[in-house]
């Protein structure tokens, strides 16, 4: 048995749970008409009512004595002062310096970082404005106008989905336009539209190992030089991002024109850093450090309010509640905003890839599930598409719905309407309906009563489906980076309790290596008794398809 699981707290959860699992949550609202407004909080700008949970006092009350078990404040601050929390590599886990507005230094290695994240900031601001202001000219004096932003993986979905999220504060100097895939039709596409005159590729790669980064920016330096640009005029045209400086310089980056970051910075986790250049470049850099400062209250609230009204800490036990003891594979985010449809694509890596793990920080096996399936697309779509599950499935989905109470160029009708399908999913979750309802429903009908309740069956809708609805007056840059930041420390609270390391990602390794050994049978310079039998007919059917015509 784990320690997680043989804890007296644990115990007492399961417990709970059984009992509460008889309950409804119709029950629950009928018998206490201060529910929603006990089981609601505000922080930074959220408003979050979580009433429509399947907790009680008792369950909230024992979750939060298993984060206590758990030693959640003591691992938060070791955090945040820079203990090598990332166990398998030695690293600190700072993202939190580079929106750190405070005066207080952070320590790494024995010295405080704050003074380069400081000068990258500046480096950051000095060169938004220089694109913006035309002053940095392409090799033929034309101003930048596209910027083309080459990553994947954090260093491509926080900024193309912060960019995407904050549309309405986007500036006019540039069109900024993002590429990920090594998928040759993206890189093309976004390519042949451009010219290359007025074009600034930013390279984000944290590693600069990353094949598909690598590919695409030599491709769009390929199509720079064939498009009349030289090696000397390289400088004006492309910029890097990367803890790899030599490697960077190597590809023919200038070092003046690599932006630094640092290994106490996990990719997920690194949009606050110089990988959100794109950002600034889209939005001016005063809606960069506005995103900054809005996490940066994320961060303060987190470090300083109680358990109990601390949101993230909230949101990551209600995670546990439902992952651990009633069994949910995965958890649903709904954002009722069509600008923010890509945040469930960017908390999908920043969850699955921190707590997609089955090992504990001792290297042993976990005896209990871990990190959930994090998926989601924008409301109302989801709701004809796949919420038929989410209602009618067997299980629990527990669902993250959000709406901005405002948005930009509003028509009233559309919004209300927009508003009145986030709130009614989430009553309809709740509540649901119940046999007799249905039942009743289909009186002078016509049926026979078999046929009857055959069909009510078919419409009962259980309810008790759990959901959690965040509000925000208007998602501006400082919302944002709360909301964002929110997640992170959602998740870091998940993987203390899980007892994992949610910083390293060692399980993306061997696909990497393997893909470049299937790269080389492809390009006929290996042995196919490299390969399983499936992999080499796999490999064969691809070069006979493409074999020289
Ligand atoms: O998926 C593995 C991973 O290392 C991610 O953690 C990272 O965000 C992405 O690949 C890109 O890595 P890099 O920024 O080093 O190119």
């Amino acid at each position: 048995m784990s320690v997680l699981t043989s804890l007296p707290e644990w115990k007492e959860l399961s417990k709970i749970a059984e009992s509460v699992k008889s309950a409804h949550m119709r029950d629950w609202f009928a018998s206490d008409g201060e529910r929603a407004e006990k089981m609601s909080l505000s922080a930074c700008g959220i408003y979050l009512d979580y009433s429509k949970n399947r907790v009680n006092e008792a369950a909230l009350s024992s979750l939060f004595d298993l984060a206590r078990a758990c030693n959640i404040e003591t691992i938060r601050t070791n955090m945040f002062e820079g203990e090598q929390i990332n166990s398998t590599e030695g690293r600190a886990v700072l993202h939190t310096a580079l929106r750190n507005f405070s005066d207080r230094p952070v320590m790494v290695d024995g010295k405080d970082v704050m003074p380069e994240v400081h000068a990258t900031l500046e480096k950051m601001k000095g060169f938004t404005e220089s694109i913006h202001s035309g002053e940095h000219k392409g090799y033929t004096g034309k101003p930048i106008k596209h910027i083309v932003a080459i990553g994947i993986g954090g260093s491509f979905l926080g900024p193309k989905i912060m960019t995407e999220a904050l549309k309405p504060h986007t500036v006019d100097a540039v069109k900024v336009h993002f590429v990920a895939n090594v998928d040759g039709c993206h890189i093309h596409d976004v390519l042949s539209g451009l010219n290359f005159e007025e074009t600034l590729v930013v390279m984000s790669s944290k590693s600069f190992t990353t094949q598909e980064t690598l590919q695409n920016t030599l491709t769009a330096k390929d199509w720079f030089l064939k498009s009349g640009g030289t090696q000397q005029d390289i400088a004006k045209h492309f910029v890097a991002v990367s803890s790899n400086v030599k490697a960077a310089t190597d590809f023919g980056i200038s070092e003046d024109n690599i932006f630094p970051m640092w290994d106490w910075v996990g990719g997920r986790y690194s949009l606050w850093s110089a990988i959100g250049l794109p950002i600034s470049l889209a939005l001016g850099f005063d809606n960069f450090k506005a995103l900054l400062e809005g996490a940066f209250e994320m961060d303060t609230h987190f470090t300083t309010a109680p358990l109990e009204e601390n949101m993230p800490v909230l949101l990551a036990l209600l995670g546990v509640w439902y992952r651990n003891f009633f069994d949910a594979q995965s958890h649903v985010l709904l954002p009722y905003y069509h600008y923010l449809r890509g945040l469930p694509a960017y908390v999908q890596q920043l969850d699955m890839e921190s707590n997609g793990k089955e090992v504990t920080q001792a290297g042993d096996s976990v005896d209990y599930p871990t990190g959930p399936i994090i998926w989601g697309s924008e409301g109302t779509n989801g709701q004809h598409s796949f919420h038929q599950l989410i209602h009618q499935g067997s299980g629990i989905i527990p669902a993250d719905f959000m709406l901005p109470l405002n948005v930009p160029n509003q028509d009233d009708t559309h919004h209300a309407m927009l508003a009145s399908n986030c709130f009614g999913q989430t009553q309809a979750l709740m509540q649901g309906k119940s046999f007799d309802a249905c039942y009743a429903d289909l009186d002078g009908k016509g049926l026979d009563d078999a046929e009857r309740k055959r069909l009510a069956a078919h419409k009962t809708m259980p309810g008790n489906k759990p959901s959690n609805t965040f509000l925000f007056d208007s998602l501006t840059p400082k919302t944002l980076g709360a909301l964002v930041a929110m997640y992170e420390h959602k998740v870091f609270v998940q993987g203390v309790i899980w007892n994992l390391n949610s910083f390293d990602q060692w399980g993306v390794e061997l696909g990497k290596v393997l893909g470049n050994q299937v790269l080389a049978g492809i390009q006929g310079e290996a042995s196919k008794d490299d390969f399983d039998a499936s992999t080499q007919q796999l490999i064969a059917k691809f070069r006979a398809a493409n074999a020289p015509k």
